[in-house]
């Protein structure tokens, strides 16, 4: 439960697995069949092809989504034909939870910010009268029914439990499959990258060693990221802590809130209700976090660009 700073990334995995999950959630399986597995294997969703809003999804367990399904889902965690998800295999499919089952495959993985995040900028796409739009750029032909105009989103989900931010560093595996993915996700016209949102540093709080080193390497992370999806001036979306594997939870928080560049906000999770193990938000708070997310995201397109908001609204 308390690995050692650079013990291999398995023994990572292996202990955040026994820590996290295997006690505290046990969805049935009807709610989440495995869609790593062959025989379940979603189909390729008909707006594959379409130019979608993109969202990369970083971090660790609480990113990846851990809090406890219930029956039946809340609405906001229900599959829209418009909501795509990148699976492993790098085709676009339907989105529903779990959005990671195939990508933080050593854990139980449950419901994270991402579905309500993303179902309400769909609904705040939908909610307007149409207008004349530029974001996603249409390459398609315009369709006066609309149907062609109407926002797709695209989730990539990248997160992986019981990571620590020096993981997640250029040239480290998680950090070139990130890249890989979000590169896979943009080529051919697949749309464009509205933000990265990050949900990690739990991990960090243990030694304060990574603590007073998360900042910089927070920052170089947004760096290098834009750098290697050639992408400047890329919004990155932090969650700021709500809870911490060990002591340091404060050290971190304090240099998620120092980060000082440009395009980078921070969504403060803190004081939003955590599962029984007081460090994976709990269902109801991931909810509320996927609304937070969204609302930050929404206010900071339409301050940086006033007509960016309009052109959601297709
Ligand atoms: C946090 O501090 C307490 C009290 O000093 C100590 O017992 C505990 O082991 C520490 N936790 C971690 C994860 O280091």
């Amino acid at each position: 439960m308390k690995p050692p700073a650079r013990r291999p990334l398995l023994g990572v995995l292996a202990a955040a697995a026994a820590l996290s999950c295997l006690l505290l959630l046990a969805p049935p399986p009807r709610l989440f069949p495995s869609s790593s597995s062959s025989s379940t294997r979603a189909p390729t969703s008909p707006y594959a092809h379409r130019p979608k809003l993109l969202f990369l999804l970083a971090g660790q367990s609480n990113m990846a989504g851990r809090g406890a399904p219930t029956s039946p889902l809340p609405a906001p965690y229900l599959p829209h034909p418009r909501l795509l998800r990148l699976a492993a295999d790098r085709r676009w499919v339907t989105a529903s939870p779990p959005l990671h089952a195939d990508i933080d495959t050593h854990k139980t993985c449950g419901l994270g910010p991402a579905m309500p995040f993303a179902h309400r900028i769909l609904l705040s796409s939908s909610s307007s009268s149409s207008s004349p739009s530029s974001l996603p750029a249409p390459s398609t032909v315009s369709d006066p029914g609309g149907e062609e105009d109407r926002l797709v989103l695209g989730l990539v989900p990248c997160a992986v439990g019981g990571t620590r931010i020096w993981m997640w560093a250029r040239g480290q595996p998680l950090y070139e499959a990130a890249v890989a993915r979000a590169r896979a996700a943009v080529a051919g016209g697949g749309g464009a990258l509205g933000a990265v949102l990050w949900f990690q540093g739990e991990s960090d709080t243990i030694e304060v060693d990574d603590a007073r080193a998360y900042g910089g390497k927070m920052e170089r992370l947004v760096a290098d990221l834009r750098e290697d999806l050639g992408s400047p001036n890329l919004l990155v979306i932090q969650v700021g802590l709500a809870s911490g594997e060990g002591n340091y939870t404060d050290i971190v928080r304090d240099a998620q809130r120092s980060i000082n560049l440009p395009n980078v906000i921070l969504v403060d999770a803190m004081g939003l209700p955590l599962s029984d193990d007081q460090l994976h938000l709990s269902t109801e708070a991931q909810l509320r976090l996927g609304e937070m997310l969204a609302q930050a995201y929404l206010e900071f397109e339409s301050s940086r660009d006033p007509k960016a908001i309009e052109s959601l609204h297709q």
